[in-house]
């Protein structure tokens, strides 16, 4: 949600803040700005729709100059409009701000400016806060003790980036809370803030993650850290290991496309430095975890949100069969509100692509006040799910760009069968012989993702028969059923086709009334141990007029003479197939979205990382 670019140095910042802003697209937004100082003056361009819009605004009237901040905005208080839409200049147009997030305490704050004669040009939450600056300005105060003072009266989750034309050489960014991050990227004689890496990966790979309650101070020739109260802070200077390349759509079609064929590559990753062939060993340092912690373990609470929950579904199913720990998968935006029962002997293990989703956040925040051990599973370096954490899982996938995840799904499946995997080692309740069979299996997923995702024209070829469904049913069964789930959620996010999930074992209990010639039935059949009820169920959808699509493994001639049409994949170690079979339920869903002609990429309403509640 919302989109943050900000720039200073002998550059002209308008296209480094437009291609910064490209970049975070995938973020979601309904309108999008820049702000940049031209000679000595400030000058906005901005409006509602997409960066096109201002793109085109840009071009019957440039602006040329430094420093410069952008904005993509996804409204919350206001429609998005002209006068909604980010920067938001003060009363006299010499400071200029961005926001992401919400001032809780904005009607208040905007009674007070109006009752001292502010006028307000919008609705927004923001505009209290240039308002506020420009007020503790004219009282005497520099930029950054007007801001630090501003930033203390505000309440509520929120990242601000402002900068004022009397103080030119230099730009405030400033995070209060969990309401996404700020990464302040280090140039040679320029800098750069913004809300994620890939708007600033082209210029640096040198950057610092702002904390929580931090305000920075940057300047051409570097950052200055100060608290919310005024208390130098040391930077912590870290280097990013993506390359930049991976934020480029390259030949492909759209980001998900490409991130879907990314996954024969993104599942080396995961397995690199992890994985000891030889002696069948795990290796998970950032995790910090050692035999006492393990073995004291009575309870792991997974918590996620949306496709990264349907991946902790698996991993429930995972570290219960391997480890034998008793597990569960909370639904984030859900946990903090039933009182879960939590001691010091509690995990509370979170997964998040982002590692920026508010419910997911505050499940690990409740996690934390009731003495729970907190470890995420991350993919966004530097993230909040992964700082606040006593020990994370970086994914490892690189950059996810397309709002539909994808390799962020298949990395998490992989990395908590590791973590079973360890989990059962420290703990001395795994044979060599398990454990050596159990990581052999590890080495060929990578080359089986490959093969299946090889199969993508058979794939197209049934999109194609299925481009003007209305609805359709997934059913799975045992640790594919998560991925029914996970399938019918890609396909609703991108093709907007109304998609029902069940446990195939459910479809005698209700959903079967639904199952004639116009609801095709999508069945996950991998011989896994759950193969034969999934056959049964096969037939009793074909008996009712259902059109099935099986994912079936190469050669289950049983499974292809009942269905209709079958994605076939390579025969798989069963706790390992849900990385597989989910490939081509991808796939179907990129295609069936690609033939519709519909913005696969950007979905309507959506956002990349959802940092409100
Ligand atoms: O960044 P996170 O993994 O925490 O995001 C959680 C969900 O918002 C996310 O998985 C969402 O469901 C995706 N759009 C699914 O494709």
């Amino acid at each position: 949600m919302c989109g943050i670019v900000g720039y200073i140095g002998p550059r002209d910042a308008t296209p480094i803040i437009l291609n910064g802003l490209k970049r975070l697209e995938y973020r979601g937004y309904d309108s999008a700005g820049l702000a940049v100082l031209q000679n000595g003056k400030i000058e906005v361009r901005r409006d509602a729709g997409k960066l096109s819009r201002l793109e085109e605004l840009l071009r019957e009237s440039p602006i040329v100059g430094a420093p410069g901040i952008g904005h993509t905005r996804w409204a919350t208080h206001g429609a998005p409009s002209v006068q909604n839409a980010h920067p938001h200049l003060g009363q006299s147009g010499d400071v200029v701000v961005v926001h992401n997030g919400i001032v809780e305490n904005f009607l208040e704050l905007r009674d007070e400016l109006r009752a001292e004669g502010t006028i307000f040009r919008s609705e927004t939450d923001t505009e209290t806060i240039v308002h506020l600056v420009e007020h503790h300005q004219s009282a005497g105060l520099s930029l950054i003790e007007a801001a630090r003072r501003t930033f203390q009266q505000i309440k509520g989750a929120n990242v601000i980036v402002l900068m004022s034309a009397r103080e030119p050489e230099k730009i405030i960014a400033a995070r209060l809370g969990n309401a996404g991050g700020i990464v302040v990227g280090f140039g040679d004689g320029e800098m750069f803030a913004a809300s994620d890496i890939p708007a600033i990966l082209e210029h640096t790979r040198k950057v610092l993650f702002l904390e929580s309650r931090q305000v920075a101070t940057i300047t051409c020739q570097g950052v200055t850290i100060e608290t919310l109260e005024g208390k130098p802070v040391q930077p912590q200077v870290s280097n990013v290991p993506w390359d930049p390349v991976a934020a480029e759509k390259g030949a492909y079609r759209h980001f998900m496309q490409k991130e879907i064929h990314e996954q024969a590559r993104s599942l080396t990753d995961t397995l690199a430095g992890r994985v000891e062939f030889d002696t069948a060993r795990i290796r998970l340092p950032e995790l910090n975890l050692d035999a006492a912690l393990a073995r004291r373990i009575n309870k792991i609470y997974i918590t996620a949100c949306g496709t990264a929950a349907y991946a902790g579904m698996v991993g429930k199913l995972l570290i219960e069969k391997i480890a034998r720990i008793p597990t569960e998968m909370d639904i984030g935006s859900e946990f903090r509100y039933r009182d879960p029962i939590i001691d010091e002997n509690t995990v509370v293990l979170a997964i998040s692509q982002s590692g920026e989703t508010a419910d997911t956040l505050a499940a690990m925040e409740e996690g934390r006040r009731k003495g729970a051990v907190i470890w995420s599973i991350v993919n966004a370096i530097g993230s909040q799910a992964m700082r606040i954490a006593d020990g994370y899982i970086s994914m490892q996938t690189g950059p996810e760009i397309g709002v539909a995840s994808t390799k962020a799904f298949t990395a998490p499946l992989v990395d908590q069968y590791m973590l079973a995997i360890l989990l059962a080692d420290l703990r001395g309740t795994l044979d060599d012989k398990t454990r050596h069979a159990l990581v052999a299996d590890l080495r060929l997923i990578p080359n089986l993702a490959g093969r299946t995702l090889s199969r993508e024209a058979d794939v197209e070829l049934v999109a194609h028969s299925l481009k003007d469904i209305r609805d359709c049913l997934y059913l799975g069964r045992g640790i594919n059923m998560p991925i029914a789930y996970e399938g019918a959620l890609k396909l609703k996010e991108i093709s907007y086709v109304h998609a029902e999930a069940y446990p195939a074992g459910e479809m005698k209990h209700g959903p079967i009334a639904l199952i004639d010639e116009n609801m095709p039935v999508v069945a996950l059949a991998p011989k896994d141990p759950w193969y034969e009820k999934m056959v049964s169920q096969i037939q009793q959808a074909k008996a009712r007029g259902g059109k099935v699509i099986a994912v079936a493994t190469d050669g289950d001639e049983l499974t292809a003479s009942m269905a209709d049409h079958v994605l076939w994949i390579p025969e798989t170690p069963w706790m390992l197939s849900p990385v597989i079979t989910v490939l081509p339920l991808q796939l179907l869903a990129y295609h069936i979205a690609a033939i519709r002609g519909l913005d696969v990429d950007q979905p309507r309403n959506l956002a990349k990382s959802v940092t409100v509640e």
